[in-house]
């Protein structure tokens, strides 16, 4: 999807938004697969809901990004425009126990952040790739934390009423990888409410989850994370793993020989290729443990 019109163009550039053409979706996500579209960067929050207008006015299609770390996107041309937040400086401020942060702040920096400001909690999300505002919407969590436990505040376009709201931590629900957001709400900033802890103490936790996941999860290699939640009492890597399925391939999308919940791209992986894969694992494990495993990474296929 190109934006061509001159007019349109000046419009965009009057709310603050800039255009980069031809942008490749494989660069701008952690599993390096992807096609190309024009890529329209916010640099300011408010402009959004005459933006979402503007977009629908001349009925161009478009999706939100994050940090394209828990996504797997199409290939080829794709038929809408991607949005995404510029990066604001500061990213994130903080005050007393709250840490007020833009959804463009990167994840771990977040944490890192926080914590040489003797605020912790946020331990266990130290390694997880994206941004605050991706892991906001998925309710991110490992190690026995998750985001939404410190989420006291969300600054959010809420495309259903058109406009930027605030929402209370107690208005919105966290789940076990789920929230109550709609799909198509934007997350702007959350104020996080962290427990104080000594920069050493925090320190330590980091380091003790990195050394798990290190040891566990493929982390080198370019992967979207688990690719399906675990379903209650049981772990989907574990499944998979039992039918014998590390290694699994189709084309260079691959089963993680480390963690089989995690599917990699080995090389020059196409999206049909891994969503094949998905496919055949899905199958696999519901034939042999009567099993429909959900997707965790979001699919925009085109
Ligand atoms: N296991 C296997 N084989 C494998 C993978 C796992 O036998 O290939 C076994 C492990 O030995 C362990 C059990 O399965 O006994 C659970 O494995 P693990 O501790 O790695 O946890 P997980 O349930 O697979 C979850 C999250 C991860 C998170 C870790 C640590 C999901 C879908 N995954 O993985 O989150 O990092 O716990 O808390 O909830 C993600 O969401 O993308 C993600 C990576």
């Amino acid at each position: 999807m190109r934006v061509e019109d001159p007019k349109l163009k000046a419009e965009l550039s009057d709310l603050g938004v800039d255009i980069r053409s031809g942008a490749c979706m494989a660069e701008l996500t952690s599993l390096g697969i992807g096609g190309t579209t024009n890529l329209l960067r916010i640099t300011k929050h408010e402009s959004i809901p005459e933006l979402i207008l503007l977009l629908e006015r001349h009925q161009i299609p478009y999706k939100f990004l994050g940090g394209g770390s828990n996504l797997l996107i199409g290939d080829g041309e794709l038929p809408w425009l991607i949005l995404q937040l510029a990066k604001p400086d500061p990213e994130i401020v903080i005050e007393g126990n709250l840490a007020h942060v833009d959804a463009a702040a990167d994840l771990g920096r977040t944490v890192t952040f926080c914590a040489k400001h003797d605020l912790g909690g946020m331990e266990g999300l130290i390694g997880v790739p994206g941004t605050i505002g991706g892991a906001l919407r998925m309710n991110a969590g490992a190690y026995g934390m998750q985001i939404g436990s410190y989420v006291r505040e969300v600054k959010l376009y809420r495309a259903a009423k058109r406009s930027i709201e605030i929402l209370r931590g107690t208005q919105i629900s966290f789940e076990y990888r789920h929230t109550s957001f709609a799909p198509d709400d934007m997350m702007l900033a959350v104020t996080l409410e962290l427990p104080s802890k000594s920069f050493k103490e925090i320190l330590q936790g980091i380091r003790i989850c990195n050394e798990k996941r290190r040891s566990s999860q493929p982390l080198g290699q370019k992967s979207a994370g688990c690719i399906f939640k675990n379903p209650p009492g049981a772990s989907a890597g574990r499944m998979i793993d039992e039918l014998g399925l590390k290694g699994l391939s189709v084309g260079d999308a691959r089963v993680s020989d480390r963690h089989a919940n995690f599917f990699v791209n080995a090389g020059q992986a196409s999206a049909k290729d891994m969503l094949t894969l998905i496919a055949d694992v899905r199958g696999r494990v519901e034939n042999a443990f009567g099993v429909k495993l959900e997707h965790e990474v979001v699919v925009w296929d085109a």
